[in-house]
Parts: structure tokens; sequence; C-alpha cells
């Protein structure tokens, strides 16, 4: 949604691990109250690109810029903590609730810098997710997958995020929950949040999507409208599983 305020600018950014350079100069973009979702083979840097964008990994090169206070503002060299308080929030690819806590402690480890609001915002991620609320004495590890998903998305809501990074919210779902999950992302969506998505049901995610990227070996390939990347032959028979 061009005509909207950009809210996140990934300018060529090379980044990796130590020696090793996974993003060759990686740039995406993301406006205010977008959905975009990035696709790609596996090993190609989906996961690297998040990571970094969260500062867990510095980039050696390039610039990543949020905004804030109405202004882009370069972040690379922010920490975790900092780029929480202005308003990112990531939800990693596996491991992303605490398994031994109740639903309703790991909600309140998504406040743990700032516990102003944070009952309002456990009631507002209630009332959204009405199942948590119901299991909220449980320990996580007795959550189904999606419910599990859910609850960690509810938690990276707590502090009312412009963005979230969703890394592979559907994997490791049966596939008749993979419609739940997309379902929850439409729901927090509209509850105002942007999301920046990676994902390998890259169809499902695509029709929910603005706009969407496709990566491959660190680089990019191709960027459109989540519509236009559906109806490429080219990306659909080498990205979408050829259909
Ligand atoms: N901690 C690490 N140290 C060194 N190399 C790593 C590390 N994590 C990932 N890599 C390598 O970086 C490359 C990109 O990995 P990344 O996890 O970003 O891929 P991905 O696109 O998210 O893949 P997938 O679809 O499987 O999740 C891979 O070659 C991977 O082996
Ligand atoms: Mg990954």
């Amino acid at each position: 949604m061009k005509n909207s305020k950009k809210i996140l600018n990934v300018d060529n950014v090379i980044s990796g691990y130590g020696e090793i350079q996974i993003l060759h100069g990686v740039s995406i973009e993301v406006y205010e109250k977008e959905i975009v979702t990035i696709i790609g083979p596996n090993g190609c840097g989906k996961s690297t690109l998040m990571k970094t964008i969260f500062g867990l990994l510095k980039p050696t090169s390039g610039a990543i810029e949020f905004i804030i206070d109405n202004k882009m503002t370069e972040i690379q060299s922010y920490d975790t903590e900092n780029l929480i308080k202005i308003g990112l929030s990531y939800v990693p690819q596996s491991d992303n609730v605490f398994p031994s806590l109740s639903i309703r402690e790991n909600l309140e480890m998504g406040s743990f810098i700032k516990e102003e609001g944070m009952e309002e915002s456990i009631n507002s991620m209630y009332e959204l997710f009405p199942v948590l609320h119901e299991k909220r004495n449980d320990p996580a590890s007795q959550l189904s997958g999606g419910q599990r998903q859910m609850l960690a998305f509810a938690r990276a809501m707590m502090l009312k995020p412009k963005l979230i990074i969703l890394d592979e919210p559907s994997a490791g779902l049966a596939p008749n929950l993979v419609a739940s999950v997309f379902d929850t992302i439409k729901k927090i969506h509209k509850s105002g949040v942007s999301i920046l998505m990676v994902e390998q049901n890259a169809k499902a995610a695509l029709e929910i999507s603005n706009r969407g990227y496709v990566l491959a070996t660190g680089e990019n390939k191709a960027t459109d409208t989540g519509k236009n990347l559906l109806k490429n032959k080219e990306i659909a028979s080498l990205y979408l599983g050829g259909k």
C-alpha cells in the first residue's frame, strides 16, 4: 500500500554468521497497515533477514530504518529491548512460548519491559483469543499446536507493536490447522498492526498479503502485490509448487 506511510525500510543489507555471509544486499519495505510476506527456498536466508531486522544479528553493511515519532530512523545499532520499545515485535520460527509457564505468565513475559498497562493488554488478548482465557492457568505445554501459535502471537502483541515479524507461523502444524493460523493473522492485522512474515505455505500467505518478496540465495529475486505474485507463472513454477 504505497499510498500509506512507510514504517520499515531495509536497504541493501549484508548479514550472516561471523565470516559466513548469507544476505548479499537485501532490500525490503513495509508500509503502515500492510501484510508483507517473504517467500523463498529453504536456507535462502529468510530467518537470517528476520533476525537481522530484530537486532539479533548485526548487518555488516546496509541500513535498517524504522519509523520513530513519525520519522524514519536508522535502527541497526539498537538492541532488542530498544526495538521492542519503539514498536517492533518478533515471533521466532520455533521455541516461541515458555512451555512450563502458564498462559497468563507467558502473556506477562510479553510485557516484561513495561508493566504499566499489562492487565489491560492481557484482557484485550483474552478478548481476541477466548481460548487463552479459558486455559489461562494451564501450562502452555498443554496447548495444541494452533493454540500455541495463538499464544505466541498474543505475547508479541502485548506491548501494542506497530510491526510484528512472524517467522513461519504455520510451520509444523497439521494441514487442517494452517487455515486457522492465517485466520488468526488476519485477526491481529485487523486490530491495527502491520505484519511482516516468512511463510512456506506461500500461496495461503500471499493470498492474505498486500505485497510479497521472493528471496533466493540471499538476494531479492522478485517483488509485487500478493495477487500478482500468485498469478506469475515463473514464480509459481519455481516457488509455489508449480501449480
Ligand atoms: N547460527 C548459524 N550459524 C551459521 N550458519 C547459519 C546459522 N543459522 C543459519 N545458518 C545458515 O544460513 C543459511 C540461511 O539460513 P536461514 O535460517 O536464514 O534460512 P531460511 O530461508 O530461513 O530457511 P528455512 O526455510 O529452512 O527456514 C543456511 O545456509 C543456514 O545453514
Ligand atoms: Mg527459516
